[in-house]
């Protein structure tokens, strides 16, 4: 096996790095494409997921986020500076230490996973708390940059962003000699599905794939601007990942839409809760809620007949379960106290 060189080496011919710069990585790609068996029963189609969580910090945001970095280094950029409800700032923080910058993170008051704002102190960045939503601090954000040309923005109205980000298609294609007939995911602040989009339809222009997918959007029903075609001025979902009223990538993301023939639907906390425990008890993959929306959206348009039966299907799962440790504990009861005899213990495992 050779190792996994991360994905502007992996990809290089389709990055914009030039040949001089120094490549700012943690070794991000490489994800598994994993066969769901239970999902593939549950909706007649051959379900694969991909399992963006398995990323360095634990979140699709790291392939993105090494091409921002690499060329915020390249321009003589001192710190970096990212709006985010929580993946975006724990990655910005660890590429940031990695090439030697500062970085500060704008983050919604209170409405941040845990292991996200653990992962963003553990690196070291300044953590901004605003009383105001993911829209509010990226608002803010943009402001500042603009003003301070110094300080990098990161978040994925950065075009070197998404380029990194769609490298995913790629490996996507890669794996499966084609790509699917049908890419479901969960959509925020839309940056991944335009770049899960420009990925595909760079592959097609260059014959590396016959055809295009469709492309199915999933927002939590609290939270879901281009389901109505609207922003939502106070977004709500335990997905806080996709809390987002006003998404930046709007136009791109209707444009994947409309020209894959794809759509976007609801899912409500309910449906996400459901899905996020059928991944963690059945199919073994523990994500965070707003992972899961892709899942919950992919058994709803299965039940709704949206889904045609038969169909090659990718999920990406994009955050690992670890960022959200309060909602994996939600429900479960207290551990268990036995006796110290292997009785009680073979007894906990029905084989007694
Ligand atoms: N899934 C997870 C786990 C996310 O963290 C995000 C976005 C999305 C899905 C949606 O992706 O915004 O490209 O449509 N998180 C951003 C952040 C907003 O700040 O970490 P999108």
């Amino acid at each position: 096996a050779v190792r996994w060189p991360g994905v502007i080496e992996a990809y290089r011919n389709r990055m914009p790095v030039q040949d001089d710069w120094t490549i700012v990585t943690l070794g991000e790609g490489g994800t598994p494409l994993l066969p769901a068996p239970v999902l593939s029963e549950l909706t007649g189609c051959e379900v694969h997921l991909k399992v963006d969580g398995a990323n360095p910090t634990g979140s699709f945001k790291d392939r993105g986020m090494t091409m921002a970095v690499t060329a915020a280094l390249a321009e003589g950029k001192q710190s970096v500076l990212c709006a985010s409800t929580g993946n975006t700032s724990a990655s910005a923080a660890a590429y940031a230490t990695r090439a030697g910058m500062t970085c500060a993170v704008l983050v919604p008051r209170g409405k941040i996973a845990l292991g996200k704002l653990a992962q963003a102190v553990a690196h070291g960045a300044r953590i901004l708390q605003i009383d105001g939503n993911f829209d509010d601090c990226l608002e803010l954000a943009r402001k500042t940059t603009s003003d301070y040309p110094s300080i990098a923005l990161v978040n994925s109205v950065n075009p070197t962003r998404i380029a990194g980000q769609a490298s995913a298609a790629y490996e996507i294609c890669d794996d499966l000699g084609r790509a699917p007939d049908v890419h479901c995911l969960p959509v925020g602040n839309a940056g991944n599905i335009t770049a899960y989009w420009k990925g595909f339809r760079a592959y097609h222009a260059d014959g590396v794939i016959p055809e295009l997918p469709r492309m199915f959007g999933f927002q939590a029903a609290g939270a879901a601007p281009l389901v109505h075609g609207a922003p939502v001025k106070n977004p709500e979902t335990i997905a806080t990942a996709i809390r987002i009223g006003a998404p930046a990538s709007w136009g791109t993301a209707v444009a994947a839409r409309d020209e894959s023939g794809g759509l976007f639907a609801a899912v409500t906390d309910d449906e996400i809760l459901a899905a996020y425990r059928l991944l963690s008890a059945r199919e073994a993959v523990f994500v965070e809620p707003a992972s899961a929306a892709s899942v919950a959206g992919l058994l709803k348009s299965s039940a709704g007949g949206t889904l045609p039966r038969g169909s090659l299907v990718v999920c990406t799962v994009t955050g690992h379960g670890l960022k959200d440790p309060d909602t994996a504990l939600l429900t479960a009861p207290d551990p268990e106290i036995v006796p110290i005899d292997p009785a009680a213990v073979a007894a906990a495992l029905e084989l007694a």
